[in-house]
């Protein structure tokens, strides 16, 4: 028994030609590993091609879509020269409205990207997982907006939330292949798709009063602690969730000494 860890060496990212996805990314080439780039927008995950070399595999195309999602795993394969140890659902998008206001295609596009991307890249990676006989981990990126509401986002809410449960369930049916799933539930993080709030002072005025770390996380920040539990490290970690809000979560009620 060693006590050194094994990082992710054969890693499925989505999301990764940006912000989170992105650090992930790079902190799992940082640890040795190879990462598949699986992100509808080409042109960033060239950049990221000439930034890691072939350590960094692009892979156009949208986690919707369930023949494209089977196409990238079995690229993966091929071009990671064996199978999956390691998936991170990161891709998502936010179109903002409030419910009366909110489009049937704009709830579908949304729940589309946010829960069915999930579970199409969980059933084609565990798939990978299982046959390659050696076990996995797999990462889902939610956001605290699975435990809150947020006021204009409820099919991102609600999606985010359907993730967290889908990932107990996938950590229970996928243990006896040796896939562990844990989520990782971010607050604000300097990416752009928060870039219309840290922009916007006055929703940076009113984060900032029940924010606990009064500054929104550096996507490094979030990718240290998801390439930790896709790690040996974590290897007793299953079916649970990471927090890492800077612990807004925890700040919402009023300072009750202020008037004591
Ligand atoms: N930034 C935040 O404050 C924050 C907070 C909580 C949760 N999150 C979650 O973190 C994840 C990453 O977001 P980010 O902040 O890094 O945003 P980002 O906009 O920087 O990156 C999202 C990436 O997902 C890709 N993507 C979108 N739809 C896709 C699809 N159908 N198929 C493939 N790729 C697709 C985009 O092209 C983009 O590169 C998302 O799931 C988001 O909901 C972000």
């Amino acid at each position: 028994m060693t006590n050194v860890s094994t990082p992710p060496q054969r890693a499925l990212v989505t999301g990764a030609a940006s912000g989170i996805g992105k650090a992930i990314a790079t902190e799992v080439i940082a640890q040795g590993g190879r990462v598949l780039a699986f992100d509808l927008d080409a042109e960033a995950m060239a950049l990221g091609a000439k930034e890691f070399g072939d350590a960094y595999v692009p892979f156009a195309g949208s986690v919707t879509d369930p023949e494209v999602v089977e196409e990238a795993v079995a690229h993966a394969e091929v071009q990671l020269e064996g199978p999956l140890d390691s998936l991170f659902n990161v891709a998502g998008a936010l179109r903002p409205a409030p419910i009366v206001d909110l489009t049937v295609e704009d709830w579908d596009f949304t729940i589309d990207v946010v829960l069915r991307g999930v579970f199409l890249c969980t059933k084609y990676a565990a798939t990978s997982m299982i046959a390659g006989g050696k076990g996995g981990a797999i990462v889902n990126i939610a956001s605290v907006n699975a435990h809150m509401p947020l006021y204009a986002g409820s099919a991102y809410a609600a999606g985010k939330a359907g993730v967290e449960m889908f990932s107990k369930n996938a950590a229970l049916e996928l243990a006896r292949h040796d896939i562990r799933v844990n989520t990782v539930l971010p607050g604000l993080v300097d990416t752009p798709m928060a870039g219309f709030i840290i922009q916007n002072d006055g929703i940076m005025g009113e984060f900032n009063e029940n924010a606990v770390i009064k500054r929104p996380a550096n996507p490094s920040e979030l990718a240290k602690p998801s390439v930790f539990l896709a790690s040996s490290a974590a290897s007793y970690v299953t079916g649970t969730s990471l927090v890492v809000d800077g612990g807004y979560e925890i700040g919402g009620y009023p300072d009750l000494s202020r008037y004591l």
